[in-house]
């Protein structure tokens, strides 16, 4: 019996959100936002936040700082049930924090990435790894060391004889380096978005970049937003459309949701395309409420929102 179901490693930071701001902001000159919050921020945090309501036990490897805003992250986690007993917490550098000005629905984001670009494979202990019953990696190449570094913790997290998903998110150098070819084969399920998936392939269509992939990888699911995902497996492919949201607040975090669902139910040893799914479902229980988490405050909520919305049942 291991102590975790599920160990996500990825990028931790805070997200700095300034609303109803009095114009743009010009050098030289300053301006007031009429409101303010600051919340744990970062896609991978979302994933083991939901993932744990959903009632997976999730613990996390991240590096911040020892510092204020590294408070707001663990507390943050550890109140969504998630331990925090394998965050690395360091002096030489602080946590990082993502500043975001709305402007009704657009937004400029500046991200200062402190901590979360200096992990690697260094940092990251295969003892906490052999508790784990699965791996979950995410935003690799918004974490500078860990894109790096990510054959040999890909090597490591298997030589452990856990299970592995990958969730690349997006490229900011758009550079997209992905040795595709000797990674896939180490992961069991892989979790792209059509985008990213077209862009590590540098090919144009989503049926291109599959096949180009598909001599490396197990399992990989597409997220294709509100068409929902494809799911492709050495045995053939399948479509699954999204459970449609008439009235979607906002599509944040959307996808990391979809990854807490499918990966909470692949963990629990349900068919993959139960996973799928689940995956869907829980994609679209997150456009229902605000941010990535808002949907999530318990297993009995996601439930409930699931029925109500889009008929569905999700037992986990
Ligand atoms: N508006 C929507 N209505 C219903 N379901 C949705 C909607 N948007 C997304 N989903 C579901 O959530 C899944 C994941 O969303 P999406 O494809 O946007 O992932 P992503 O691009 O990785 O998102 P993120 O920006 O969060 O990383 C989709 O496959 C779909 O099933
Ligand atoms: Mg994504």
């Amino acid at each position: 019996m291991k102590k975790y179901d599920i160990l996500a490693i990825g990028e931790l930071n805070v997200d700095l959100l300034l609303n109803r701001i009095a114009g743009f902001p010009e050098i030289g000159k300053e301006i007031f936002a009429k409101d303010m919050t600051l919340t744990l921020g970062s896609s991978t945090a979302i994933f083991a936040a939901n993932a744990a309501t959903l009632g997976a036990r999730v613990s996390f490897i991240g590096m911040i700082g020892k510092d204020s805003f590294g408070d707001v992250v663990k507390s943050t986690l550890a109140q969504r049930h998630v331990d925090t007993s394998n965050l690395i917490e360091v002096d030489h550098a602080a946590t990082g924090l993502t500043a975001i000005l709305n402007y009704d629905n657009d937004r400029a984001n500046v991200t200062y990435p402190g901590a979360m670009s200096l992990m690697g494979l260094m940092d990251i202990r295969p003892e906490i790894i052999r508790e784990a019953k699965h791996v979950h990696v995410s935003s690799v190449f918004l974490q500078e060391n860990l894109h790096r570094d990510l054959l040999d913790i890909v090597r490591m997290v298997k030589d452990c004889g856990a299970t592995l998903s990958m969730d690349v998110q997006f490229d900011p150098a758009e550079t997209w380096e992905f040795d595709y070819a000797r990674i896939l084969p180490l992961v069991d399920v892989f979790m792209p978005n059509e985008q990213e998936l077209m862009a590590i392939t540098r090919k144009s269509s989503v049926e291109d970049a599959v096949a180009a992939i598909r001599p490396y990888a197990g399992v990989t699911v597409v997220k294709m937003g509100t068409r929902g995902s494809l799911l492709v497996t050495p045995e053939g492919q399948h479509a699954l459309p999204a459970m449609l949201n008439k009235s979607v607040v906002d599509a944040i975090g959307a996808g990391d949701s979809f990854d807490a669902g499918f990966v909470a139910a692949y963990v629990m040893g349900k068919p993959l395309e139960e996973c799928q799914r689940i995956g869907n479902l829980t994609g679209a229980v997150n456009t229902t409420a605000a941010g990535g988490t808002g949907a999530f405050s318990s297993k009995a909520a996601v439930q409930e929102a699931a029925q109500k919305h889009f008929g569905q049942t999700l037992d986990l």
